[in-house]
């Protein structure tokens, strides 16, 4: 406790009733007395809850937003030097002095004309000393102290965005990070629990989590599937007194979507595919498509058609189409309705960028038998000789036999030289 000549300030809260040894100020001549803190009333003070702020020297607390029925009490100052016979005359200034504090200049007595927002000032440096009013003289130097403006819970939690968007991608293990979401509270981080945010999920379950603490939603099922659904909308929570009953709250939203992966493999609809070409069919005509479904998207639904075997690998080629995934079946070699007829083809489709984690699933092809019929095409008869030059005598008579030509049918029965 200081003792030296100077003016000091005591101010004395509730714990004066714990510490009564401290209340002992014989040679201080000057104090403040706090009366009424945490906004209890003077009478309420003394009977009920006892501030464990502690024990502090040149300050005062004042309780933000205080919407009671009068002004707010702050503190009274008080000298030795007061015989109370209207002699002395306190002073105040500093911080908010006359205007926002206002004191009793016979009684010492300190109110606070407005509400005060902590948010927007939280601490208010003033001075105060006490005049002789006839001499004027200064009977205690100034001294200088501090009002502290006490945080109540006024402000909610709010998310640095409203809307947040993230994708994870789907078959996820459980509690694959996705996002982390931040809320922020005005209020005191240092007093109480005004400022202390807990997380919670309010739409989202059972597929995500949240942390309640960092904020870091989660994935909470094994094996989602985009193919089975790609958006998910989530809503979280931000609820400060830690979360209580009374505790002040916000929402945000957040918008999830599962990307693909390669987990399913390219399958034919349909186990068999007929096509057929004339036997005439110039070298890369095209005799139809075949396609095999891949639920997945992009690179991973990406498919190479081959022939993978039978009769005719040398006569057809399958081409794909980047665009379509579809396999195009071409003629490669001069068919001959003649030599044969029906060809049966293997053909594969494969995926391009398969992924090793899910081989499991696998394997990621799928193979069809294509059939394709060759039609015979109406030919020319072919000669024996390459030139029919005969020659004739002029005079030679009519429907004599002047040589003969053979020529050879090469369609098949049925289109026979007419
Ligand atoms: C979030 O998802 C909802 C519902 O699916 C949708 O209506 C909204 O447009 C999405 N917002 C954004 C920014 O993507």
């Amino acid at each position: 406790m200081k003792t030296c000549n100077c003016l000091s300030f005591l101010i004395w809260t509730c714990m004066i009733h714990e510490i009564p040894t401290l209340l002992s100020p014989k040679r201080t001549s000057m104090y403040l007395q706090a009366e009424r803190i945490m906004g209890l009333s003077k009478d309420q003070g003394k009977a009920m809850h006892r501030t464990k702020r502690g024990w502090m020297w040149n300050q005062f607390f004042l309780l933000e937003e205080y919407t009671g029925p009068d002004t707010q009490y702050v503190g009274k100052l008080h000298t030795d030097q007061d015989k109370g016979d209207g002699n002395l005359k306190y002073i105040l200034t500093g911080d908010g002095a006359g205007s926002l504090f206002i004191i009793d200049e016979n009684t010492g007595d300190i109110h606070a004309a407005k509400r005060l927002d902590r948010e927007e000032k939280s601490l208010y440096v003033l001075r105060a000393k006490a005049i002789d009013r006839n001499t004027g003289r200064q009977v205690e130097p100034e001294s200088e102290f501090i009002i502290k403006i006490h945080d109540i819970n006024d402000n909610e939690p709010k998310f640095t965005k409203d809307i947040y968007i993230a994708n994870v991608p789907e078959k996820s293990g459980v509690g694959t990070s996705v996002i982390q979401v931040t809320a922020t509270d005005a209020d005191d981080a240092n007093y109480g629990n005004s400022a202390k945010i807990v997380y919670s999920i309010l739409q989202g379950q059972p597929y995500f989590s949240v942390d309640p603490e960092t904020g870091i939603i989660k994935t909470a099922l094994p094996d989602m599937s985009r193919e089975n659904r790609e958006q998910y909308q989530v809503v979280i929570q931000a609820k400060d007194m830690g979360g209580q009953m009374g505790g002040l709250s916000g929402t945000t939203m957040v918008n999830i979507t599962l990307t693909d992966v390669n987990d399913n493999p390219p399958r034919f609809p349909q186990s068999t595919y007929q096509f057929s070409s004339l036997e005439s069919a110039p070298l890369g005509t095209s005799l139809g498509r075949i396609k095999a479904n891949d639920p997945d998207v992009g690179e991973n639904a990406a498919i190479e058609y081959s022939i993978a075997a039978g009769d005719g690998s040398d006569m057809f080629d399958i081409i794909t189409d980047k665009d379509t995934q579809e396999g195009i079946l071409t003629v490669k070699k001069q068919l001959d309705f003649e030599k044969k007829n029906l060809y049966n083809l293997k053909v594969e489709a494969t995926n391009t960028h398969p992924d090793p984690r899910f081989f499991y699933l696998g394997p990621f092809k799928d193979s069809a038998l294509v059939k394709v019929y060759v039609e015979d095409v109406d030919e020319p008869p072919v000669f024996n000789i390459p030139s029919n030059l005969i020659e004739v005598d002029e005079d030679v008579r009519e429907g004599s036999i002047i040589g003969q030509v053979i020529a050879q049918d090469p369609d098949a029965t049925r289109n026979l030289i007419k």
